[in-house]
């Protein structure tokens, strides 16, 4: 049998992409299709977490977990997470979060009028930077999608929002990163990084899960 380090403790975990509204049909969003975050769910599942899994809207089977929360919009996730997070152990933000979302959503759909089309963008909450204000906070784990400089742009992640960890990932080339079976990771933390070369995102979850279990277990309460 394996051994469950993580029994009693819960887990929050977001996964997928979000979806921000134009018009009644249509959206922006991202190429996320939330196998990382699943994978990553599941993993904390075998170590006996209790885990609860917020999810955008995803093509795939969910796993089973304590509890699942589907959520469409970036302010959705936020507010999916921000009322469960006082409870959580650990944090992990798989989710890529739309950045942005348009200033106003059409009532109607937009007709096909003009040659140029401008859609004004807004600001959506961080999650993740959010979550690691909060005192007490759980033991807080970052992703870093990059599409070059990884290392730089994890680090300023890294202590930009004050996390406790983040595993950074290229996306955008042949391999790995969004919508591929396979991915590889460069975590960080302070003091210390690995490297997980390109392997099934089951197996690297899994990988990373006892990365994060180590690290959660010899960190001091938050
Ligand atoms: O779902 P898959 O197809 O399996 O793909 C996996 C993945 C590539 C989506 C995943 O491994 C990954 O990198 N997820 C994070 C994607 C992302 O949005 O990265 P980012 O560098 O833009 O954001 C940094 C961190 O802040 C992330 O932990 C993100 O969840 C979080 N964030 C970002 C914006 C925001 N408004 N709120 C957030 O919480």
């Amino acid at each position: 049998d394996r051994p469950r380090p993580l029994h009693g403790r819960r887990v929050l975990v977001t996964a997928g992409p979000t979806r921000e509204a134009i018009d009644p049909v249509r959206f922006i969003g991202n190429r996320s299709s939330g196998r990382m975050g699943f994978a990553l769910a599941e993993a904390f599942g075998a170590r006996g977490a209790d885990v609860i899994l917020v999810t955008g809207p995803v093509a795939r089977p969910a796993p089973a977990v304590a509890e699942l929360v589907q959520v469409e919009t970036a302010l959705e996730m936020d507010a999916a997470v921000m009322a469960r997070v006082a409870d959580a152990d650990i944090f992990v933000a798989a989710a890529a979060v739309a950045d942005y979302r348009p200033a106003e959503v059409a009532a109607d759909k937009i007709k096909k009028q003009m040659d140029e089309l401008v859609i004004r963008l807004v600001k959506n909450p961080d999650i993740l930077a959010r979550v690691a204000a909060r005192r007490p906070r759980p033991f807080v784990v970052g992703f870093a999608a990059e599409t070059s400089q990884l290392e730089q742009h994890a680090v300023a992640k890294l202590h930009g929002k004050g996390l406790d960890m983040i595993a950074a990932n290229q996306v955008g080339a042949e391999e790995g990163g969004f919508d591929a079976a396979d991915n590889a990771l460069l975590v960080l933390w302070a003091g210390g990084q690995h490297s997980f070369p390109l392997m099934p995102k089951p197996q690297l979850a899994d990988r990373l899960v006892d990365l994060i279990v180590e690290r959660y277990l010899a960190s001091t309460p938050r």
